[in-house]
């Protein structure tokens, strides 16, 4: 009787070279493998970089505001009478963004003023507290007083909200009165204003930063 053919055993030359044949292909997949792991652990912190690099929105403002205010220089006191009288001045600052800087560009509206015969001066931004509009001066009953045209909040000269005539006036605040430089203005005749804008609809002033 014959015995059944069986298949030579592999010798353990042919094994090795079988296992050496693998090698190149895993070590190929092990640097791959590394490269991409390496990748995405230095994309997060580079792609987080180029977030805050591109976006304008953290570089908005204007040019001068820093941690100790936004002053910028609004008018000479010859341009504000001591008659008791508003007037109107626009601010003009550079506005800068990540990719630009706008020079001279109108950022604001005030109203500047002197009592009679003072000579210090009040400053009030004409951004109405009830939902900010712009406030503006008129005459009612021969008396000077801010009048919003959006939904008829009134107030004095003083900047206090005006609740007379059984008229409803719905902003939640007086205006908003801003820093003078009073030395400044003492020395230089120039008025000096620490320029900031308030959220409108609040009872307390709450700064927009
Ligand atoms: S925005 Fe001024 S009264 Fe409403």
């Amino acid at each position: 009787m014959s015995k059944p053919d069986t298949p030579p055993a592999a010798s353990p030359a042919a094994s090795e070279s079988a296992s050496d044949a693998g090698k190149p292909r895993r070590s190929f997949l092990y640097r791959a493998m590394t490269i991409v792991v390496s990748a995405a652990v230095g994309l997060g912190p580079l792609l987080t970089g180029l977030a805050v690099f591109f976006d304008p929105l953290r570089k908005r403002g204007s040019a001068s505001a820093d941690d100790e205010g936004n002053w910028l220089r609004i008018a000479n006191i010859d341009a504000v009478p001591d008659d008791g009288v508003p007037r109107q001045f626009p601010v003009i600052a550079d506005q800068i963004d990540a990719w630009n800087r706008t020079p001279n560009q109108p950022i604001g509206l005030l109203y500047l003023r002197r009592a009679e015969g003072e000579a210090n001066v009040e400053v009030f931004t004409a951004v109405c507290p009830h939902a900010g509009c712009n406030v503006g001066l008129v005459e009612k009953n021969e008396q000077l007083q801010y009048l919003c045209p959006c939904h008829n909040s009134a107030f004095d000269l003083t900047g206090e909200k005006i609740e007379s005539g059984g008229t409803v006036h719905p902003s939640p605040r007086d205006m908003d009165k801003l820093e003078v430089d009073q030395e400044k203005l003492a020395e230089t005749g120039e008025v000096w204003v620490d320029f900031k804008n308030f959220y409108p609809g609040k009872h307390e002033r709450v700064e927009k930063k």
